[in-house]
């Protein structure tokens, strides 16, 4: 198949899905021989309007997964934001060490409705954004030698696909499952919806970078410690404060992260579908 351009397409509250969706889509660029592009929906201002991808063109679409599927807030951009007209579509999802569960299934589905041909499919493992203690310094040597090898194997793929062929099989429920309920150390559902960001006044400056990072747009510019808008606990205002001003003490939300530092600390393997 003559593929004329390969692009990484991502969405990336604090730069793991980015990483790993670059990678990929530059590994595959390279070894066909063609220009990689990249495309951000992270920031509100990026889902606004729609892209269109041709029949020539290979997308490496990447999400985080939140609550075991494809983050719910950012569902409506994937939905509507992205079309193909029979371009060929891998799409990777990246986890914090527990599941990616339906992440990864619903995300072929939500390609493959918008016109794409899903060939591959990958989820890798990444430091979970609410803990140093899950999956520290992933993704690592091994884990990048994994994601290389299925890179270079989807680029041979392409060379020698002579038809469209059907949606990639991945792990998953289809009909996509509900969201995981996430638990408190008492096994009991943590509510933690409401949960905001709060701000340590002596430490913030109002530089507005977490205004900038947040991907709902939900930070007051005048005044930072305000979140007037929706969260949805990405942890970009905690990770790309210069000075460690934000921080989260929702008790549900505390409950749920020691939850999965005491039952998800073993190795997650990444695993690859083509
Ligand atoms: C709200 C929220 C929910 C999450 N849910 C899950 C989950 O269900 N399973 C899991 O393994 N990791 C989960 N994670 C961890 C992220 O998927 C992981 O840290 C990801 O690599 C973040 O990458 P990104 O911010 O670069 O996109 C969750 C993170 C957040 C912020």
């Amino acid at each position: 198949m003559n593929i004329t351009k390969v692009t990484a397409v991502y969405y990336s509250a604090v730069g793991s899905t980015k990483a790993v969706t670059e990678k990929i889509a530059g590994l595959i660029a390279e070894k066909l021989g063609v220009p990689a592009d990249s495309y951000d929906y992270t920031l509100p201002e990026s889902r606004t309007e729609t892209q269109h991808y041709g029949p020539s063109e290979l997308v490496v679409f990447g999400t985080s997964v939140y609550a075991g599927r494809v983050p719910n807030k950012l569902l409506p951009a994937v939905q509507n934001c992205f079309k193909a007209d029979g371009a060929l579509a891998v799409p990777v999802v990246t986890f914090g060490n527990r599941n990616f569960d339906n992440g990864l299934i619903e995300l072929r589905n939500e390609l493959e409705n918008n016109g794409f041909h899903t060939i591959a499919g990958a989820g890798i493992a990444c430091r979970h954004v609410f803990s140093e203690k899950l999956a520290p310094g992933r993704p690592d040597e091994a884990d990048w030698n994994a994601i290389e090898n299925f890179a270079l194997s989807v680029a041979e793929k392409v060379m020698t696909l002579t038809e469209i062929p059907a949606p990639v099989s991945v792990r998953g429920d289809d009909p996509v499952g509900p969201y995981y309920t996430p638990l408190g150390t008492d096994g009991k559902p943590a509510v933690f919806l409401k949960a905001k960001p709060l701000t340590k006044a002596e430490l913030c400056d109002k530089c507005g970078i977490c205004v900038e990072a947040c991907p709902m747009g939900s930070i007051d510019a005048a005044d930072p410690s305000l979140v007037s808008g929706i969260c949805i606990k990405c942890q970009a205002c905690v990770k790309k404060c210069p000075t460690g001003a934000k921080y989260f003490d929702d008790p549900a939300f505390l409950s749920h992260v020691a939850m999965l530092e005491q039952n998800y600390t073993r190795r997650a393997e990444p695993e690859f579908f083509l």
